[in-house]
C-alpha cells in the first residue's frame, strides 16, 4: 500500500441551530449587561439548540455541507471521528448516532473527547488513519451543544458558550480546492485540569436514581488563570509549529483561533505580532461553541472565499484538560 504524498481537507461545512440568545435576551434572566459581556469577551449572541436538536444532528446537517463541498457522498466515507464533550448519549456514541444520520451503515467511528481542542485531535487522528489507510475518507466533526451542560445561574460561565458543528473531510490528495494539512502539534498538561471540569455523572461523581443534579453536572471553572494559559499556550505551540516548517510569521496569510474570548484573541496576535486584519474571528456571532469553534470559523471563512488558494493558514486552540494544539494547513 503506497503512502499518500499528501492528506487534505477536501471539504468543509456548518451548521447552527436557529434560536438565537442575545445578550440582551440574556440580561431578562441572569444578573449581566450586555456592555458586560460584549466588552468583557466580545460575543454579542449565541445560538441555542433545542430539544430536538441533539449533537449528532447538529454535525450530521455540517457533515453533509462537507461532503457536498468535497463534492463526495456519506457512502464513500469509511472513517467517522466526533469531537464533543456533549454527546447525545454515552453509549452508543455521538459517532454513532451521526452515522446514523448520515445513512452510514458500517465501519470506524469514535467520539474524541477533548473539549475544545477536539477538532485539532480529530485532524491529527485522521492524518494517521489515512497514512495507514491511504484509501481512507474521514468525516471529522466537532459538534457540541455546550449549553445542556450549562448552568444558568452561573454568570461567570453562562454567558459565554453557544451550540453548533463544524466538519472536514480528509482524504489523500489533492483535493482541488481543498487544503494539504502540512503539520499538527498537539499538547496538553493534566495537572491543570482541575481549571475546567464538568464532573456531576461522571463514574468518579456517580449519580443515583432520584439524585438531584449538583453545580458540578455543569462546566465549572476558573476563568482568569485559563485565558492566561490559552494566551501562553497558544503562542508556544504556534510557534514551535513555524520553527518546525522553517517559517516565520510573515508567511502566514490567516490564523483561525478557537473563538473563547475576543480578548484572548487580541492577546494572542500581539504576542505573535501578527495582523488582527488576518485573524479570523466570529466570536460576536457564536460565543465559545467548544469543539465546533475551529471548524466552524474554518468552514465560514472558506465560504466566504476569504482564503485564497496559495494561502499558509493556522488553527490553533486550548481548552479543557488543559490541552492546546495548532495545525498548519496550505490551500
Ligand atoms: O474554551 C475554554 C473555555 N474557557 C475560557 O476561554 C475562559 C477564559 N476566561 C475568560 O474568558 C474570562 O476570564 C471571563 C470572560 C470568563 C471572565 O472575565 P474576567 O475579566 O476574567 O472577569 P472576572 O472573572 O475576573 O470577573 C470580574 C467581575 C467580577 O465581579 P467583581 O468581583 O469584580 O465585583 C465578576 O463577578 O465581573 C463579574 N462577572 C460578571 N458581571 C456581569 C463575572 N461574570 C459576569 C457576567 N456579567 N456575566
Amino acid at each position: 500500500m503506497a503512502t499518500p504524498t499528501s492528506i487534505c481537507i477536501a471539504g468543509t461545512g456548518l451548521h447552527v441551530p436557529e434560536r438565537i440568545l442575545t445578550n440582551v435576551d440574556l440580561e431578562r434572566f441572569v444578573d449581566t449587561s450586555d456592555e458586560w459581556i460584549t466588552s468583557r469577551t466580545g460575543i454579542k449572541q449565541r445560538h441555542i439548540s433545542s430539544a430536538q436538536e441533539p449533537c449528532s444532528l447538529l454535525g450530521a446537517e455540517a457533515a453533509k455541507r462537507a461532503l457536498a463541498d468535497a463534492g463526495m457522498s456519506p457512502e464513500q466515507v469509511t472513517h467517522v471521528l466526533m469531537a464533543t464533550f456533549t454527546p447525545d448519549t454515552f453509549i452508543p456514541s455521538a459517532s454513532y448516532s451521526l452515522r446514523s444520520r448520515l445513512g452510514i451503515p458500517r465501519g470506524m467511528a469514535m467520539d474524541i473527547s477533548a473539549a475544545c481542542t477536539g477538532f485539532l485531535f480529530g485532524l491529527e487522528t485522521a492524518r494517521a488513519l489515512v497514512t495507514v489507510h491511504p484509501e481512507a475518507v474521514v468525516l471529522v466533526v466537532g459538534s457540541e451543544v455546550v449549553t445542556s451542560r450549562i448552568n444558568w445561574e452561573d454568570r461567570g460561565t453562562c454567558v459565554l458558550f453557544g451550540d453548533g458543528a463544524g466538519a472536514a473531510v480528509i482524504a489523500s490528495g489533492p483535493a482541488p480546492g481543498g487544503a494539504t494539512i502540512v503539520d499538527v502539534i498537539l499538547d496538553g498538561d493534566s495537572s491543570l485540569g482541575e481549571l475546567l471540569t464538568v464532573r456531576g455523572g461522571g463514574s468518579a461523581a456517580p449519580l443515583c436514581p432520584g439524585d438531584r443534579i449538583g453545580d458540578d453536572f455543569f462546566v465549572q471553572m476558573q476563568g482568569r488563570e485559563i485565558f492566561k494559559h490559552a494566551v501562553r499556550s497558544m503562542n508556544t505551540v504556534v510557534r514551535k509549529l513555524l520553527d518546525r516548517q522553517n517559517l516565520s510569521v510573515a508567511d502566514i496569510d490567516m490564523i483561525i483561533p478557537h473563538q473563547a474570548n475576543i480578548r484572548i484573541i487580541e492577546s494572542l496576535i500581539k504576542k505573535l505580532e501578527f495582523s488582527e486584519e488576518k485573524v479570523y474571528i466570529n466570536i460576536a456571532s457564536y460565543g465559545n461553541t467548544s469543539a465546533a469553534s475551529i471548524p466552524i470559523a474554518l468552514a465560514e471563512a472558506r465560504e466566504k472565499s476569504l482564503i485564497p488558494e496559495g494561502s499558509k493558514v493556522i488553527l490553533t486552540s486550548f481548552g479543557g484538560g488543559l490541552n492546546w494544539g495548532a495545525a498548519l494547513l496550505q490551500f
